[in-house]
């Protein structure tokens, strides 16, 4: 047996026991959070918004919750599944951690499923959107989105406004292969038609060669879709092919035109219509706020759907503990995240009780300029999107 699979049973023995009913977590008078980000790395940028996101929420909410400290105990797994794994496995088990959340990419959630299965302890997932991930373990639960929930509704509003031919370009792994599959299947069943579907490599990615192929087939459109971190070099190559001036309509879940690369992009970019469940510039009292504060606590960064994610995490966590009454049980915990609602500053929000998979409004905007700034201007909404099985 090798020394890895030797080291990986020891671990698992030891989260099982950690787990077992009585366990020191549960008695705890502090509820500790793990928070397992890539904090360096290419997918950094999602890490610091995610961060940001919680801390402010505990800014807005105190660090009590049920009688209970809240603690975050924040790990960096530079966007690699094998550091996600082995930090779970030292939060679960050293640190005795009630929940863990975060998750920066498909992979990385992916890597933690058979640990909270193991070890129950629920794991709260604040990025990562390829819609099979939170069937993979009855400990997962899902604040952010998912790639088929948020790319449905552009296909049928591309189809509604006039789009009858279309080319995808998407990164390849999970989120993309779903995002080019739903709008697919739906642009289709509405009569358009998908000519090619482009996939680039999710790592140090050369867009340039794919965006020559779509630009050579004269779609109507090209659905896009890169994680966020992304979004800023893939548009810029976009601009620079001189697509749009082709008469190329961009469309695709909001990811490649994310809030806080988009003001960097330019004017070039002013009218792509987007569908996705965030905007900075979304019309709610409590979103105001959100931005504002968030911007004056980190250097005027303008927050997305990510840093929603990481404010939203720590709010079901908050929630989920005070319905449980301070037990924080791994078996408990994630019964009591079941059929949470509650206002994030996306608008309204639920966990599916059956999936414990997020449900929200899905909203279609467009990029105007307002207060001298790019902004995403809703102006549709799909409301109560699940997950389509
Ligand atoms: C993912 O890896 O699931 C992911 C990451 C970033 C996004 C969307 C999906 O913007």
């Amino acid at each position: 047996m090798s020394i890895n699979r030797r080291l990986l049973i020891a671990a698992t023995a030891l989260v099982v026991a950690g787990a077992a009913p009585g366990a020191p977590a549960a008695a705890q008078e502090t509820v500790k959070v793990g928070l397992i980000l890539p904090l360096t790395g290419p997918q950094a940028a999602s890490g610091r918004q995610m961060l940001a996101g919680a801390r402010l929420f505990m800014a807005h909410n105190g660090d009590t919750v049920a009688g209970k400290k809240v603690e975050l105990v924040v790990r960096d797994d530079t966007g690699v599944a094998d550091q996600t794994r082995r930090l779970a496995q030292e939060l679960i088990v050293n640190d005795k951690v009630a929940v863990i959340g975060g998750f920066g990419l498909t992979p990385l959630a992916l890597a933690v499923g058979p640990i909270i299965t193991q070890a129950r302890v629920p794991a709260v997932i604040m990025v990562a959107g390829t819609g099979m991930i939170v069937g993979t373990s009855p400990y997962f639960v899902r604040v952010s989105f998912t790639l088929p929930q948020q790319t449905i509704p552009i296909a049928q509003w591309a189809s509604a406004n006039g789009m009858k031919t279309a080319v995808s370009l998407v990164s390849d792994y999970g989120p993309g292969l779903d995002a080019q599959n739903a709008f697919k299947t739906r642009f289709e069943q509405l009569g358009g038609r998908v000519v090619e579907q482009l996939r680039a490599p999710l790592a140090a990615p050369e867009f340039a060669p794919f965006l020559q192929r779509a630009k050579d087939l004269k779609p109507d459109a090209l659905m896009l879709f890169v994680p966020a971190p992304q979004a800023g070099q893939l548009m810029r190559q976009v601009l620079d092919r001189g697509l749009i001036q082709d008469g190329v309509r961009i469309i695709g879940p909001g990811d490649a035109l994310d809030d806080e690369a988009l003001n960097a992009m330019g004017d070039g970019v002013l009218g792509v219509t987007t569908s996705y469940a965030y905007s900075a510039a979304h019309d709610s009292a409590l979103n105001r706020r959100f931005v504002a504060d968030f911007r004056k606590a980190n250097n005027d960064l303008r927050p997305n759907l990510i840093g929603v994610g990481g404010y939203d995490g720590m709010k079901a966590i908050y929630m989920a503990v005070e319905k449980n009454k301070g037990n924080t049980e791994g078996p408990k915990l994630i019964e009591s995240f079941k059929g949470l609602s509650w206002e994030s500053p996306r608008g309204p929000i639920s966990i599916d009780p059956q999936t414990r998979d997020i449900v929200q409004n899905i909203y279609i905007r467009r990029v105007e300029r307002k207060d001298g700034e790019l902004y995403h201007i809703e102006f549709a909404v799909f409301e109560n999107q699940k997950n389509p099985q």
